[in-house]
């Protein structure tokens, strides 16, 4: 050991501790970053949906969490036709331009939400001048015209779109009575395919909807997915929005679309996932539930925090889920949250307003919950 003079000893110990804590600085920060994407890197893309969240400031504790734990997302409603373009030629392009630039900046696949829905639509869209229904013609060319707008805007950038949104529905009953296939007809849905493909050819365009588990659902999509298979209709997956709870879709019937689309060479993107906990009610058993206290107690019965049998069970269900998706995983090319903790939730206003729910993998302080330890447990601890 070299004689060190006291000041040169001083200076060796200072420069070790220096190191150390560079180190101990690079771990807590290796750690700060792993997140969902890392645990499931290989598997699918991991992804959430983001609001405001903070994008008019450029930086917000939820838009940090973001960062670390996901690497897609997707708008919950600023790109809808609504909120977008809600004046025909007036587009709203301000917080769409800044999620986009955030998802580029964090190195994020975007995902474009949505292009063409019978929901969430500007009072002029199914009008003309006079406030008179509008004829096919010029529908059509408004829907192109939209299609090419905003893909175009963003082409290159949005590298998935949900093109078409909820256009069947459940059972036997085939496409859905909207604006759309009343005034164009079905055929709206594969014209959409083929402006955006034009628009933007490398984007991956998906078909978006709830309930594919449902057997006629599922069987009428199919047929409409071979049919556009035959007929070069560009459509490169199905989106399967994941709105479920603690007791249903039965899994054997969601695992059976999954085979049905994975069939058919088309991979599944789980777009929209989040797991409601309360009791089951429908819109018409009451709009808001403060307005009763019986409604309350039973339909929000915790407002003061989940029991933690619930919360096992929430548990056991996202690990259900992630399960089935990495046992498919080859098909499945991403997972998506529809947000990202329980406060931002929509399943607190919907389909009663006013609840206290759970549906997500952080809690109301953006801390990860035991759900969030379940799923990670299912790729750390085999
Ligand atoms: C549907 C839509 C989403 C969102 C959710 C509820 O699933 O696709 O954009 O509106 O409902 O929030």
């Amino acid at each position: 050991m070299p004689n060190l003079t006291r000041r040169q000893f001083s200076a060796a110990v200072v420069a070790a501790c220096g190191l150390a804590s560079v180190k101990l600085q690079a771990m807590q920060t290796a750690a700060r970053q792993t997140g969902l994407r890392d645990v499931f890197k290989g598997d699918f893309l991991i992804g959430t949906a983001l609001g405001g969240g903070g994008l008019a400031q450029g930086t917000s504790p939820l838009l940090e969490l973001v960062a670390r734990e996901y690497n897609a997302i997707t708008p919950t409603n600023m790109m809808k036709w609504g909120p977008i373009e809600p004046r025909e030629g007036e587009w709203q392009w301000d917080m769409p331009d800044r999620f986009v630039a955030w998802g580029e900046a964090h190195g994020m696949r975007v995902v474009g939400h949505n292009l063409v829905w019978h929901s969430q639509v500007p009072s002029w869209l199914f009008v003309d001048a006079d406030r008179q229904p509008i004829g096919k013609d010029a529908l059509i060319a408004r829907l192109e015209s939209h299609i090419r707008t905003l893909v175009g805007r963003y082409k290159g950038r949005i590298h998935i779109w949900d093109v078409v949104n909820e256009a069947i529905e459940d059972d036997d009953k085939g496409w859905r009575q909207s604006p759309w296939t009343r005034i164009i007809g079905p055929e709206f849905m594969e014209r959409a395919f083929r402006v955006a493909h034009e628009t933007d050819p490398k984007a991956t365009l998906l078909y978006n909807d709830y309930n594919e588990h449902n057997p006629g659902k599922r069987a009428f999509l199919v047929g409409v997915l071979k049919d556009y298979r035959k007929r070069k209709v560009p459509i490169h997956g199905v989106g399967f929005q994941g709105h479920v709870g603690l007791d249903y879709p039965d899994l054997a019937e969601y695992e059976k679309s999954i085979e049905a689309i994975a069939g058919l060479g088309l991979p599944i993107h789980v777009t929209e996932l989040d797991i409601d906990v309360l009791p089951r009610a429908t819109r018409s058993t009451s709009a808001d539930v403060s307005a009763t206290a019986a409604s309350s107690e039973s339909l929000d019965p915790w407002k003061a925090g989940l029991p933690p049998e619930i919360d096992d069970r929430l548990t056991a269900r996202y690990r259900q889920f992630f399960e089935l998706f990495l046992k498919h995983r080859k098909h499945v090319a991403r997972v998506t949250t529809w947000g990202t903790f329980d406060g931002e939730s929509w399943k607190n206003n919907f389909p009663v307003r006013g609840r206290t729910n759970y549906p997500l993998l952080f809690d109301r302080a953006m801390q990860p919950k035991a759900a969030y330890a379940g799923i990670v447990a299912l790729k750390t601890h085999k």
